[in-house]
């Protein structure tokens, strides 16, 4: 398939065939997670996902930058959960995102992605896709979480340590964001309507999980610990098994391997 997002001048939205209302494409932007907010705060409907072609001020977690050059696949759901869902519940969404990432591109790009806590998708132990969230939940109750992927496709990614990998730089292949990101959202879309608890959500995700029964080490803006990763417990943290036998459960942060 063509790589519609690379000609503008086709109405690329119509890729999207049942999504064409709900998808904003913007060749070069800030940030789709700004754009995505703009667009919760003035009601647009769940599961609105906004596009960028290129992105000038990509945002990570921890305050970082995310690279955006042209090739990736930037992208930022607007996820408006029904019925009375408190802040706490939303780790799941982050889950089932990641989950859902992995398996399409497993299937569709046949490479050996794994999950690493808390939702980066790692190959060969070398990130291949990052993901933020944001969320409004006025009165305990949340509105709408949004949730930003960036995954390199066709792009360079930037040359930092430890190096991090494209789709193209593993397979020596191009890929559509197209066809990745259509595939992307109905299987996530699915995963959401059949309401998976979180033990069911996780069940999958550790199916995946390169970061799992293994000593890592992780950074969050406080400290820096290293343990053994034995499992993510029921609200997303990662259980430490620390050199001195005490557990610690690590609710954000970077983990790295070794
Ligand atoms: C990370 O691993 O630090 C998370 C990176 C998230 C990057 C994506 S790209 C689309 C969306 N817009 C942003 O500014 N950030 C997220």
């Amino acid at each position: 398939m063509t790589d519609l997002i690379s000609a503008p001048d086709i109405p690329w939205p119509w890729a999207f065939p049942g999504r064409q209302d709900r998808i904003h494409y913007f060749p070069r932007t800030g940030s789709t997670m700004d754009d995505a907010r703009r667009l919760a705060d003035r009601g647009c409907p769940h599961m609105t996902v906004v596009i960028a072609g290129v992105q000038t001020k990509g945002r990570g977690r921890m305050d970082r930058t995310w690279a955006s050059d042209d090739g990736g696949l930037y992208f930022t759901m607007v996820i408006k959960p029904e019925g009375v869902v408190r802040p706490a519940e939303a780790v799941k969404f982050n889950f089932m995102a990641s989950l859902a990432l992995a398996e399409t591109i497993r299937e569709e790009c046949r490479v050996d992605a794994r999950v690493k806590w808390p939702n980066d998708l790692m190959v060969e132990g070398r990130k291949l896709s990052g993901m933020l969230s944001e969320m409004e939940a006025p009165d305990g109750v949340i509105d709408y979480v949004n949730i930003g992927i960036g995954l390199n496709v066709n792009n360079d990614p930037p040359a930092i340590d430890p190096p991090p990998v494209s789709l193209r730089s593993l397979t020596g292949r191009s890929f559509s964001r197209i066809r990745i990101l259509g595939l992307f959202l109905d299987r996530f879309e699915a995963l959401l309507q059949n309401r998976p608890d979180f033990a069911a959500v996780m069940t999958g995700w550790k199916k995946y999980a390169g970061s799992l029964n293994r000593e890592v080490t992780i950074v969050t803006l406080r400290e820096t610990l290293h343990g053994f990763a034995e499992d993510v417990d029921g609200q997303g943290a990662l259980v430490l098994r620390l050199a001195d036998g005490t557990r610690r459960t690590v609710c954000c942060g970077d983990c790295f391997y070794g």
